[in-house]
């Protein structure tokens, strides 16, 4: 049994500077004429590093904002780290941490997953934790959790402002914070101390009124309203929740709402400072955060009056459990229709595996009614049917259910108990139960992102998305048909058996036990050590130091290729795939190896094959770019809507770049994506007219004008060639500010941030 409970912590790093925002605050209100503000204006305003120049519109005018905060994940701290490097800094600017989750590979269970994913990313680990070492980075050990949920138990705090290199840093909404999932080069930015830049976002009210059904949960509300907005329906925009339905939610549950915010695009998602947040942060030894947030409790929730761009109303006491998927995160499906959902489609009813957990849905709560479903089932007689995983998203987590019984009554049900990482969820999972690329099979994860493939590496693999006591009634049934709330299964006597609604704490009775603190940082913000070497072989497959880019050379783009033209859905997933490429994610040069391999070709409908212009062969995409690059052939990439959704993986722009692509043209962009492209010198544009995507194909010749003098708002023609030599222009736009204009100038943002340091 662990015995290690959470004590109180020093809260000097975490408690945001509540006496600037306020007075920060009070000077964009002047400015405002005091008209009433939503609580995500008011966080995001009290953060801007100019309040005095600027007046805020929502939805147009681009802010200079101070973060609080930076959060990196292994996988992606490894490109921020890089390029920090090249920033020439001495130690970050704001309180950092990075937490190793992504490379843990999910095979034999939690103990010898992290021995074995050690020993394998020792190069990276090692390379991670010196630089945390060298700039004062709090560095968070394999196995301590993820990233997000580790933020929740530490970082998190009511009305900060946090950007983190994951797309589910929104978690820590579900703490009253404004938390931004970004790229790399963005975290840089604060790190540098170099404004960051957010076109202010318009918001989206949501107001929850009611009480959540005994058999319904957080998740279930964010999974119904993923199917309300879709994909796109939260871009530019944050969700901010009120009513007196937010205060029936516990903390965790709010943060799983806020992570999924980001599977229908939106900036960020939050929630007022409430009681339950109180507790939370009590429990988790942050009294004085929570006191601090107390005494400050006006500036922690919405003006009264204040208007949202768009309001939706839910009543928390008709939402009903959902099954979202499979392949995307919207198509949501109440459980009562679920089963003649699969019939309609002729899907097999069988679930070959359950799997609970990850960072959005892991909480102590979480647990405690997925368990409590486990022991019915088990006092039953009943067997678990389908192969069922548990990750515990923290070492905290993890301890505590282990002390309080509900990790053994996982276990005697048969699960397997992975260790605190992302695993399956990323795609770390050696899977054995079933031959790589089996036919059809369906799993049920209470994760939060289902593109196809993304778990397991199998196209075949039907993922739905559901809440863990779901997930967990379900792999007892082992069919997608069964609905825990009304039907029976069979107990060791062969008569019928109904689950009754599960039941758990939010927070433990005993309090939470801490885990081996091995795994965690010594101080929330550790004294950075100049004297640390971080050492880099140039013989690494892993690690590779970054070259800038070059600079624009101020012309007009001439004879770029068209690669190929992408259809339908093209996710960072598509463009930068996860699972075995994770442990390229420093090495810029063999990453880009996989460059927009999934991606869907509208003119041959195939996926990753492309026609070589110059030889006329159907080639992998990444290798017709590397010709073209070898060739000094500029290309450029023709998408479809919504492009780069997803994650917030920089690589999908990094790789790109690297390999010789000046511009992309979409019908539209997620936002992340299009800032990353942004940042790395590539000029992302839109079709004035999104019919225009029908005229261009593969193999056509782009030039532009227009950009010679690019300009906020101005658009951009593209004359377009085909190979035919018929030749006509289409309209295109950008969405540049004038500073990022700058970065596409330089080349990269990070080309800017350091001549300003130089200078
Ligand atoms: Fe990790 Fe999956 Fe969350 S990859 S950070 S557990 S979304």
């Amino acid at each position: 049994t662990v015995k290690n409970p959470v004590t109180e912590k020093d809260c000097s790093s975490i408690t945001p500077p509540y006496a600037k925002l306020t007075k920060n605050l009070s000077i964009v209100q002047r400015i405002l004429n005091n008209r009433p503000l939503t609580l995500a204006e008011k966080i995001v305003y009290s953060h801007l590093t100019n309040p005095e120049e600027t007046i805020p519109v929502r939805g147009e005018t681009y802010l200079k904002l101070s973060p609080d905060r930076v959060a990196m994940q292994d996988a992606s701290a490894q490109m921020a780290i890089l390029q920090f490097m090249l920033s020439g800094m001495k130690t970050t600017a704001v309180p950092s941490s990075i937490h190793c989750d992504h490379l843990i590979v999910a095979h034999e269970g939690a103990d010898k997953d992290v021995v074995s994913s050690i020993a394998n990313n020792k190069e990276i680990f090692d390379f991670l934790q010196s630089s945390a070492q060298k700039y004062g980075v709090a560095f968070w050990k394999p196995g301590s959790g993820i990233i997000h949920q580790i933020v929740l138990e530490n970082y998190a705090a009511p009305g900060g402002l946090m950007l983190g290199t994951d797309s589910h840093t929104p978690n820590a909404g579900g703490l009253g914070m404004i938390a931004i999932g970004v790229g790399g080069a963005d975290a840089v930015d604060a790190m540098a101390d170099i404004p960051w830049e957010l076109k202010a976002p318009k918001v989206i009210g949501v107001k929850l009124t009611g009480q959540l059904h005994p058999w319904t949960s957080p998740k279930d509300v964010i999974l119904q309203l993923a199917g309300q907005l879709t994909v796109r329906g939260g871009t530019g925009h944050i969700i901010e929740y009120f009513g007196e339905g937010v205060d029936a939610l516990s903390c965790t549950g709010m943060a799983t709402m806020c992570n999924m915010g980001a599977e229908v695009g939106a900036t960020t998602s939050l929630f007022p400072y409430t009681h339950r947040m109180r507790s939370y942060l009590g429990a988790t030894g942050r009294t004085e955060v929570a006191k601090a947030a107390d005494a400050n409790a006006n500036f922690l929730r919405a003006d009264e009056h204040c208007e949202y761009d768009k309001v939706i109303e839910i009543d928390l006491s008709k939402v009903e459990p959902h099954i979202n998927g499979p392949f995307t995160p919207d198509l949501s499906t109440p459980l009562s229709k679920f089963k003649s959902f699969i019939e309609e489609n002729g899907w097999k009813d069988d679930l070959s595996a359950g799997l609970i957990g990850s960072c959005t849905n892991s909480s102590y709560q979480d647990m405690s009614r997925a368990a409590s479903i486990a022991q019915q089932a088990s006092d039953a007689g009943v067997s678990v049917k389908s192969n069922f995983l548990v990750t515990p998203g923290s070492e905290q987590i993890r301890a505590t259910i282990e002390r309080d019984g509900q990790q053994a009554v996982f276990e005697k049900a048969g699960a397997q108990v992975l260790a605190n990482a992302c695993g399956p969820c990323i795609g770390q999972w050696k899977r054995t139960d079933l031959e790589k690329g089996a036919p059809e099979n369906a799993i049920l994860t209470s994760f939060n992102r289902n593109f196809r493939s993304r778990n397991d590496g199998n196209p075949n693999t039907m993922n739905f998305l559901a809440a863990p006591e779901i997930v967990t009634a379900m792999a007892f049934a082992g069919k997608l048909s069964f609905n825990p709330m009304t039907d029976a299964l069979l107990d060791k006597d062969g008569k019928p058996f109904h689950f009754t609604p599960p039941q758990g704490d939010d927070l433990p009775r005993l309090g939470f036990e801490a885990g081996r603190a091995t795994y965690e940082p010594p101080s929330p913000t550790p004294t950075p050590d100049p004297s640390v070497d971080i050492a880099v072989s140039p013989e690494s497959s892993r690690l590779q130091v970054l070259d800038a880019f070059e600079p624009w050379n101020g012309e007009e783009f001439k004879n770029v290729r068209v690669l190929v033209k992408v259809q339908g859905k093209c996710t960072t997933d598509h463009i930068s795939a996860a699972g075995p490429w994770l442990k390229y994610k420093g090495h810029l040069e063999n990453i880009a190896e996989n460059t927009l391999i999934g991606a869907l070709n509208a003119d041959n409908q195939k996926i990753n094959m492309v026609r070589d212009v110059t030889t006329n062969q159907e080639e992998p995409l990444p290798e017709v770019a590397k010709s073209y690059k070898r060739q000094n052939m500029p290309w450029m990439v023709v998408a479809d809507h919504n492009y780069g959704e997803g994650s917030a993986r920089e690589h999908a722009a990094l790789q790109v770049r690297y390999l010789g692509c000046p511009l992309i043209v979409s019908r539209s962009f997620a936002r992340i994506h299009e800032t990353n492209l942004k940042k790395q010198g590539v000029l992302p544009l839109t079709f004035a007219n999104e019919a225009d995507w029908e005229k261009v194909s593969g193999g056509d010749v782009i030039e532009t004008v227009g950009v010679a003098g690019i300009a906020p708002e101005k658009p951009v023609q593209l004359i377009v060639t085909k190979e035919d030599g018929t030749k006509f222009s289409i309209d295109a736009k950008h969405t540049m500010s004038h500073d990022q204009i700058q970065w596409f100038k330089k080349g990269s943002a990070l080309n800017l941030i350091k001549e300003n340091i130089s200078s």
